[in-house]
């Protein structure tokens, strides 16, 4: 037994909590640079709905056509962090139900990157000109909504896959979009309704 060996083990132990307490506080930095402010916002900036026609309720299911186009802006409130967005998966919903077109929406740009402290403008289009089938708690609702020629009130959710980039890090989150948007039914079958700005939107990571 020495003194030596006993101050080895002594300058290991002290080693390895210094290593400890760096790593600490680089993950502590990090986690600041990262976790500041930093969820998206979205506000629906326009959005317009033509070509409406419900069919019959008497005819079983019943079915809905429209053409459905949201220009959405989506903020990056980061001072630090740049934003790759990989995808964004859109759905339109009336009271929940949802009363997408088989076919997935058109989002333009579908990806992009957005630098700190900016604002990106995304359009999304939903053209159910086929016909969807309207869920048969909501036809009644709908159907009222469109024969009086009142506000529609539709949801958007917009399901968004996005890379924080910060330096070298890059950190995957799968945050969800949601906004509630009231349209004028069109007076006119081929008339257009328009929304200047729709309601508030949501964003839940
Ligand atoms: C509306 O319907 C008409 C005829 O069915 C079609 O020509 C037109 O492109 C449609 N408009 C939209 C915006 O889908
Ligand atoms: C819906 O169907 C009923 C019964 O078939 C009919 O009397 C009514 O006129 C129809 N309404 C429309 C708007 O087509
Ligand atoms: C909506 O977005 C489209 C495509 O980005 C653009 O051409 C159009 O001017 C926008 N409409 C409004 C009212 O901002």
């Amino acid at each position: 037994m020495s003194g030596g060996g006993s101050n080895t083990h002594q300058r290991t132990c002290c080693g390895g909590c210094c290593t400890l307490l760096i790593s600490l506080g680089f993950v502590i930095l990090i986690y600041w640079a990262i976790f500041q402010p930093h969820q998206i916002r979205a506000t629906v900036d326009y959005a317009e709905l033509s070509n409406l026609t419900v069919s019959n309720a008497s005819s079983s299911p019943v079915t809905a056509t429209y053409h459905v186009a949201f220009n959405l802006s989506l903020y990056n409130p980061s001072k630090r962090v740049n934003i790759y967005y990989d995808t964004l998966d859109a759905e339109l919903l009336v009271r929940g139900a949802v009363l997408s077109p088989a076919a997935a929406a058109a989002a333009s740009p579908t990806e992009f990157y957005q630098r700190r402290r900016t604002s990106q403008a995304v359009r999304l289009e939903f053209d159910a000109g086929k016909g969807v089938a309207v869920p048969g708690d909501v036809a009644p609702q709908l159907e009222a909504e469109v024969k009086a020629a009142a506000a529609l009130g539709l949801e958007l959710s917009v399901g968004v896959r996005v890379r924080y980039v910060f330096g070298s890090i890059k950190i995957r989150q799968k945050p969800r979009v949601w906004c509630e948007v009231s349209i004028p039914v069109p007076s006119s079958p081929g008339g257009l309704g328009v929304a200047g700005s729709g309601g508030p939107c949501w964003v839940k990571y």
